[in-house]
Parts: C-alpha cells; structure tokens; sequence
C-alpha cells in the first residue's frame, strides 16, 4: 500500500509537467462518514476528451522517456479497492480537475502519509508555483497558501531553507490541530 501523499505528489507532478502554475489540493475526509475525498485542480494544458477517457489505461502516456504512464492508474487502483473511484474533468488549453475518493475506513485505504514532504518537495522544485492546500476534517479546515507566504517573502525565494522549514512546521502544527488527537 502506497501513501496517499506520495500519490498526490504525483498528480501534482504531471499539473506542473503539463505547465500549470497554480494548483489546488482539497482533502476532505470524515471517518464517521467514511469518507477521504481528494480534488487535485490546476490550470495546466487540460487533455483532450479522448485523452482523457483512455488516461486510467496504463499504456497511455505523453512520455518519451518510458512507454507506461503509471501515476493515474495507480491511484485509480487505490481507490477502487476501498470502493471509491477517480475521476478526470478536464478541459484543453484550461486545465484539469481530478477527483478521488476512498472509503475512509475501508481496511485497504492507505494512509495520507507524510503530506508535509510531498508539499515541501514540490515547493521546493518549483519555488513559483501557486499552491493551495485546504483540508476539511469533520467539521475544521486547515488551509495553506503559497499566496499568504509570498505577500511577506519580497526578494526571497519560497525554497529557501528558512522558509520551506517555516512552511513544513506551519503545516505540521495545522494539521496537528485539524485531527486534534482523532484519527492519523
Ligand atoms: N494534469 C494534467 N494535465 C494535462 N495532462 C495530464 C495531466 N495529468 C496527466 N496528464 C496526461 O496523462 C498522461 C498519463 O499520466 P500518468 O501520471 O498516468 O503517467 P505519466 O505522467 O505519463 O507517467 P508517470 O506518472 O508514470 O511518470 C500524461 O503523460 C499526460 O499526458
Ligand atoms: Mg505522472
């Protein structure tokens, strides 16, 4: 079982490959209704309808490097198996919104694992990139914005050290407080 962040950084991944600078990650997730929901949405080159029907199939990739494409049939897969799906809407020269959802006390649903890295990763490789992050749990949100940070940064970068290590422990502390003791 993989964790769910390391699936969400590589959703993000493509986001940026295909030339988004902003994206959008909602984790919305209560166990008393069994329910983890997570929407990737950027504003990259989007995906044709055909592009997008055939996507989920493994053997579907824009890469040259390697034949398969592999990050969105496998979290296809990861969500199926709690009873959930993925969903792709996506619109060519706007962008792309990916849905999925799991079933949140389903035996086979991996944990979030460590968001805090895959945030930090993807800031770091891409200083510039406009990100939010929001995360209902029950009835709290936590929510993170690169835009909130940039405001008071003036000439310094998103992945200096200093700030992407402010950036991690805000969003440890957030989330800390959004389960409150409950749950992961
Ligand atoms: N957000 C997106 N915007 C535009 N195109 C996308 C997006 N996400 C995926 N795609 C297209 O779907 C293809 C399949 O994506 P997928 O992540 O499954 O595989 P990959 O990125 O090609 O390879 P891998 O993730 O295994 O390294 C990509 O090659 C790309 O053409
Ligand atoms: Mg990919």
């Amino acid at each position: 079982m993989r964790e769910l962040s390391l699936h969400i950084l590589d959703i993000i991944q493509n986001s940026i490959e295909a030339g988004a600078d902003k994206v959008s990650l909602l984790i919305d997730e209560d166990p008393d209704y069994d329910y983890f929901r997570i929407t990737i949405e950027d504003n990259g080159r989007g995906m044709t309808p055909e592009m997008v029907q055939s996507v989920k199939d493994p053997f579907v990739t824009t890469r040259t490097t390697r034949k398969v494409g592999l990050g969105i049939p496998l979290f296809h897969a990861a969500a199926v198996q709690t009873g959930g799906d993925l969903n792709i809407e996506s619109t060519l020269g706007e962008g792309t919104i990916i849905k999925v959802s799991f079933g949140h006390r389903h035996i086979d649903r991996a944990p979030l694992g460590d968001i805090v890295a895959t945030i930090s990763t993807i800031l770091g490789g891409h200083p510039s990139l406009e990100l939010i992050y929001k995360h209902q749990f029950k009835e709290r949100v936590f929510e993170f914005r690169t835009e909130d940070v940039r405001d008071t940064l003036e000439d310094v970068q998103m992945n200096h050290p200093l700030i992407l290590g402010w950036i991690k422990d805000y969003i440890k502390e957030g989330l800390a407080e959004l389960y409150g003791g409950e749950n992961e």
